[in-house]
C-alpha cells in the first residue's frame, strides 16, 4: 500500500471518516496483475491488510469511539492476535497493476493480503444491531499511537 499516512498516529480510524487527503495506491505485484481484470467496475473494494506496525496483541482494548475496555474481537483495533485489517476503500481508477483509491485508513507500506469487490448485495445489512457501537458510528478523529509498536 502506498499511502500519504507515514505512521498510524494521524491516520483516519476508518475509511468512512477519512478526509479528501486520504488518497493512495495499491501496488499489485506483476504475477497477480491478471486477477485485477473486471475489478474496475466496482466503486468500492475490500482491502485485506496486515497491520505490520501494530503493537503486541491485546485481548482487552479501549477502542477508538469508546472510553471503556472491550474484547479485541468486538473492535477493529490493530493490535490483535492476527493483525488483519479490512478496509472498504473507494476505487478511483485502475492503471494496469496500480489501483488508485480514496478513503484510505492504512499507513504507507502496509502489506495487502487480498482484494475483493465490495458488493452492496452481500456486504450491507442496514439496521443490524451494533453492540457497544450503537449510536457511535459517526464521528471519530484521527488515530493516536495506542496500538502502535514501540508506543
Ligand atoms: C482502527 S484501524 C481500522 C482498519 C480497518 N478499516 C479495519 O477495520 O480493520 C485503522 C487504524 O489502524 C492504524 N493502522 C493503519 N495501518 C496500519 C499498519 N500497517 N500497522 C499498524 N497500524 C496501522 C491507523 O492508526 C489507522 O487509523
Amino acid at each position: 500500500m502506498h499511502s500519504p499516512f507515514l505512521s498510524p498516529a494521524g491516520a483516519p480510524i476508518q475509511p468512512y471518516c477519512a478526509g479528501p487527503d486520504a488518497v493512495g495506491r495499491v501496488e499489485v505485484f506483476e504475477e497477480y496483475a491478471a486477477g485485477l481484470e473486471d475489478l474496475d467496475g466496482f466503486e468500492r473494494i475490500w482491502v485485506l491488510s496486515w497491520f505490520h506496525r501494530a503493537g503486541a496483541a491485546r485481548l482487552r482494548v479501549i477502542p477508538y469511539l469508546d472510553s471503556e475496555e472491550r474484547g479485541v474481537f468486538a473492535t477493529r483495533a490493530p493490535a490483535r492476535p492476527n493483525p488483519i485489517g479490512i478496509s472498504a476503500v473507494r476505487l478511483l481508477r485502475r492503471e494496469g497493476r496500480w489501483l488508485h483509491v480514496a478513503e484510505l485508513d492504512l499507513v504507507d507500506g502496509t502489506p495487502v493480503l487480498d482484494l475483493k469487490p465490495y458488493a452492496t448485495a452481500f456486504d450491507s445489512y442496514p439496521g443490524s444491531r451494533q453492540g457497544w457501537l450503537e449510536n457511535r458510528g459517526a464521528g471519530g478523529g484521527p488515530a493516536d499511537d495506542r496500538f502502535t509498536a514501540g508506543s
